[in-house]
Formats: C-alpha cells, sequence, structure tokens
C-alpha cells in the first residue's frame, strides 16, 4: 500500500520555490547532470538569494528530482559559469534561464511547466524577452519551446566558451498579453 501510493506521488511530480535547505539537493543533481560543467554551491545560493522567484525545485513524494534556476538580467550578456553575478541589472531586459535540470527518470513534460511558470513571470515583470544557453544537444528542445538561436560574434563565442562545444545562445521574444 505504502508502494502504491509513493509510486503514485513519484508520478505526479510538481515545481514549487527553492528554499535554501534545497541547496544540497540542488547541487547533487548538478553534479550528476552537469559533471564537466561544475558549478559550486554559493554560485547557485546567490542565484537563489538574488532572484528567489526564478529559482524553483521539482518535487516529488519527499525527494527533490530537478531544478529550475533563473534571473533577471541583460540580453546578449552572458554570465558565466560558475561565476557570481554580485547584483542584477538595474535595467533588466530579459529573464535568463541559468538552468532546468531533472533526474532521468522523471523527464518528460516537466521542462515545459517550468518554462511556463518562467515566461508567466517574466510577463508579470514586464519582461519581454527569455535568454539562455543551450548546452549538449538541447538546441531542438528549446527550438521546440520557441527560443532561436543568436548568431555569436567574436565576444559572445569567448563568452559561450565556458559552456562547452556546441553552446548556443538562444532568445525568445513574449508576445503581449492575449
Ligand atoms: C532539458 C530537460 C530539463 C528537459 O526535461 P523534460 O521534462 O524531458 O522536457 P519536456 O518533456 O518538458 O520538453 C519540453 C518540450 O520539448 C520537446 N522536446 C524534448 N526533446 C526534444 C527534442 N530533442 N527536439 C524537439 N523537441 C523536444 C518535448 O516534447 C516538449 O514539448 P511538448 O510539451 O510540446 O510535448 C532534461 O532533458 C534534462 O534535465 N537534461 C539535462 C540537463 C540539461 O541539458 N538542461 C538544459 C540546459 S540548457
Amino acid at each position: 500500500m505504502i508502494e502504491t501510493e509513493r509510486r503514485t506521488d513519484m508520478s505526479k511530480p510538481h515545481w514549487r520555490p527553492a528554499r535554501a535547505s534545497d541547496l544540497p539537493a540542488i547541487s547533487a543533481i548538478a553534479a550528476r547532470i552537469h559533471p564537466n560543467l561544475p558549478e559550486r554551491p554559493e554560485v547557485f545560493a546567490e542565484k537563489m538569494r538574488l532572484y528567489p522567484d526564478g529559482c524553483r525545485v521539482l518535487a516529488a513524494d519527499e525527494r527533490i528530482v530537478g531544478y529550475g534556476l533563473a534571473h533577471l538580467w541583460t540580453q546578449h550578456r552572458i554570465p558565466p559559469l560558475d561565476g557570481f553575478l554580485e547584483h542584477l541589472p538595474g535595467d533588466a531586459d530579459c529573464l535568463y534561464l541559468h538552468d532546468v535540470a531533472v533526474l532521468p527518470d522523471l523527464r518528460g513534460g516537466v521542462a515545459r511547466d517550468y518554462v511556463v511558470a518562467i515566461e508567466d513571470l517574466a510577463r508579470d515583470s514586464g519582461i519581454a524577452t527569455l535568454a539562455l544557453v543551450s548546452v549538449y544537444a538541447t538546441r531542438p528542445l528549446w527550438e521546440h519551446l520557441g527560443f532561436r538561436p543568436v548568431t555569436a560574434d567574436v565576444e559572445l563565442r569567448a563568452k559561450l566558451a565556458s559552456y562547452g562545444d556546441g553552446a548556443t545562445y538562444m532568445l525568445r521574444g513574449l508576445a503581449a498579453h492575449a
């Protein structure tokens, strides 16, 4: 019975605001999913402190099985991987999706939910553009969700370097409220 209930709960992961106490789980998932793109827990913690509205975890039962981190930022500027933001720009013109990562068994339909939540957050904040750096082979997924690659000039290419081969800077304009 207990196992059945657990399976039922596990089949319905949901996004909720990240708390400081989620940091170890976020770091553990990041280390597992991004072994070649390591970031310090303090770097995640800073984002959670600077822009808590954009930072969520995917909870299933009592487990954290994924996270999404986003913050206000400036278009065509890429925060260095594992670097501190120091502060958010006062004239932010985009919401930057730093990362969305979900444990393999729980994938399928959950990243979209996070992006929809971030989209709503951007609109509510008067922000009309989402930005991200696509890594690995995720570009088709982001294109499916409406993001378009930006042709990188020399400066942008240099900033993308820390994100590994194939990293692509992408933007998505948000349509005005219907
Ligand atoms: C990226 C990640 C979070 C996606 O999670 P997910 O739950 O599988 O994503 P979703 O199923 O919500 O996918 C979003 C949409 O993209 C679609 N999609 C998924 N893979 C796709 C692909 N290769 N090409 C085109 N569309 C794709 C999905 O069908 C879905 O569209 P739909 O809602 O219209 O059906 C997950 O794969 C992951 O953790 N990857 C490792 C970390 C990572 O690479 N993060 C991204 C850093 S930029």
